[in-house]
């Protein structure tokens, strides 16, 4: 059975760094789930029809990581067709050995509810809009308001909204280096294996 480790939490929280650290340390696939309703959003159209037909290609699109990009994901992120369209990809990819890393917002409570390990990554509003503001070479108070306001509209929409699973182990990266929160993490996968 494929190990899945299961990471959630608010934008720039640090998840998607902690993602791909355990992914390359215990040699498991790597998905960011964001990635597919960002690509979902930037398609255009009706945001159904482009989750249906999403393919390979659409996840490599140069302005994904965008802020807009990010609003946009968000907004479609919302319609339940749109998130059913995208269930069994996810699902496909987390069923590879010798395990899966998937980051996202649902991974622990919807997508993956039975993954050994399941993080919940957060850090405080100001630090999350600082580091995503260097990230993109933004405004950090601008980027405030943008992720309050992404952060609000993922955790209060009815469909597979942003929240820890109830078995969920909170990471708080507020106060962390990036080792630090890597080992950390690290730490918590190798007691559940
Ligand atoms: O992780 P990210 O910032 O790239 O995600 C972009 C948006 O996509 C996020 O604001 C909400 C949505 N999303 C989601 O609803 N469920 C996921 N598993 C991943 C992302």
């Amino acid at each position: 059975m494929p190990f899945i480790i299961a990471i959630d939490g608010p934008a720039a929280s640090g998840k998607g760094t902690i993602a791909r650290a355990l992914s390359a340390h215990f040699g498991f696939h790597h998905l960011d789930t964001g990635l597919l309703y960002r690509a979902t959003g930037a398609k255009g159209g009706d945001p159904v029809l482009a989750a249906q037909s999403l393919c390979a290609d659409d996840l490599t699109g140069s302005g994904l990581r965008s802020a807009e990009a990010g609003q946009a994901a968000s907004r479609i992120a919302a319609i339940p067709e749109v998130r059913a369209a995208l269930v069994d990809f996810q699902h496909r990819f987390a069923a590879q050995e010798p395990g899966a890393v998937l980051d996202g917002r649902d991974i622990g409570t919807v997508i993956c509810p039975h993954a050994q390990v399941k993080l919940y990554v957060v850090a405080s509003d100001r630090v999350r809009a600082e580091r995503r503001a260097a990230e993109l070479g933004a405004d950090p108070a601008e980027m405030l308001v943008q992720l309050q306001e992404r952060d609000r509209r993922d955790s209060e929409r009815a469909a597979a909204p942003l929240r820890p699973a109830d078995d969920a182990v909170v990471l708080d990266t507020s106060t962390l280096s990036v080792d630090q929160a890597i080992a950390l993490a690290i730490e918590t996968v190798r007691k559940a294996r």
